[in-house]
């Protein structure tokens, strides 16, 4: 197969460090407050990813942690930004609602333009954006947390068309486990974590691309990062990484083993800052 060289683009990201990260209560099938967290190896693998993104020439800004919220290192989760504007976050169970209120605080320093939700929504948890699919394009998962009238508010928001997606499978609850944009116009996604008729939309939207298996997916293969040309996605994931050499990415591999078991990785851990 023959690729155009995949080019990266230069990023800005939030990551919020894993500093009061615990699993003490379980709001996904990943977690079990049983076992404790080793806090001190779950702070060493967010600070090799943070590094790696610098090092790849991105720029990383890093939101406080805040105790009393043991999931905030899921950056990811806390606003979703497109072109300058932001929409915020509002979680679906009261353990995590005061994280959006951190990400607002982060967004207003920083002078953004800032929209509150209405609507239960996880920021880029569920919502994903390609901007160069369809003239800019958001796609957005619902089923678990997001509440689907969250996507109609985000399209107003952020003046981009959005596409429901329906996810089925409880065990990749956010967009984000089940479908990645690895670059500005195609994604990679596992299509059992989605109903039927939204897996049609998938393969009619973006018919190039990278298709993954459920194996893939629980190795949280999918929850990756990438720039356009490195794919950063977790260790366990190996098969994964095969899957986007093929398809002419540069994969890189990152031990996030502690996050996972708060039922999350890379993309988690990540939130893109698009200005
Ligand atoms: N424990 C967190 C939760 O269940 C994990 C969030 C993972 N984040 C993500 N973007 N998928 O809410």
């Amino acid at each position: 197969m023959n690729h155009t060289e995949r080019l990266p683009r230069n990023r800005t990201y939030l990551m919020c460090p894993p500093k009061h990260f615990t699993v003490e209560y379980a709001i996904n099938p990943w977690m079990d407050s049983t076992v404790p967290v080793d806090a001190v190896l779950a702070l060493k693998q967010w600070e090799m990813l943070r590094d790696l993104l610098g090092d790849l020439g991105h720029q990383v800004h890093v939101l406080d942690a805040v105790p009393g919220l043991p999931d905030m290192v899921y950056a990811a989760n806390g606003a979703f930004s497109v072109d300058g504007m932001v929409y915020g976050a509002r979680f679906r169970y009261a353990e995590r609602g005061a994280e959006a209120e951190a990400h607002r605080e982060f967004y207003a320093l920083q002078g953004w333009k800032f929209a509150g939700p209405q609507h239960i929504n996880e920021g880029e948890g569920d919502f994903a954006y390609l901007p160069a699919a369809y003239g800019g394009m958001v796609l957005a998962g619902y089923g678990f947390r997001t509440d689907p009238a969250a996507h109609a508010e985000a399209q107003e928001v952020l003046g981009r068309p959005v596409v429901s997606l329906r996810l089925v499978d409880p065990a990749f609850y956010h967009l984000d486990t089940a479908l990645a944009a690895l670059d500005d116009r195609n994604v990679t996604y596992y299509p059992g974590a989605f109903s039927p008729a939204s897996q049609r939309v998938l393969a009619q939207l973006f018919p190039d691309a990278v298709i993954a298996d459920r194996a893939d997916a629980e190795a949280f293969g999918l929850n990756l990062v990438s720039d356009g040309r490195h794919v950063i996605l977790n260790t366990e994931a190996t098969a994964m990484g095969d899957k986007v050499r093929a398809a002419g990415y540069l994969p890189v591999h990152v031990d996030l083993s502690e996050l996972k078991r708060g039922g999350g990785s890379v993309k988690c851990t990540v939130a893109e800052l698009r200005h």
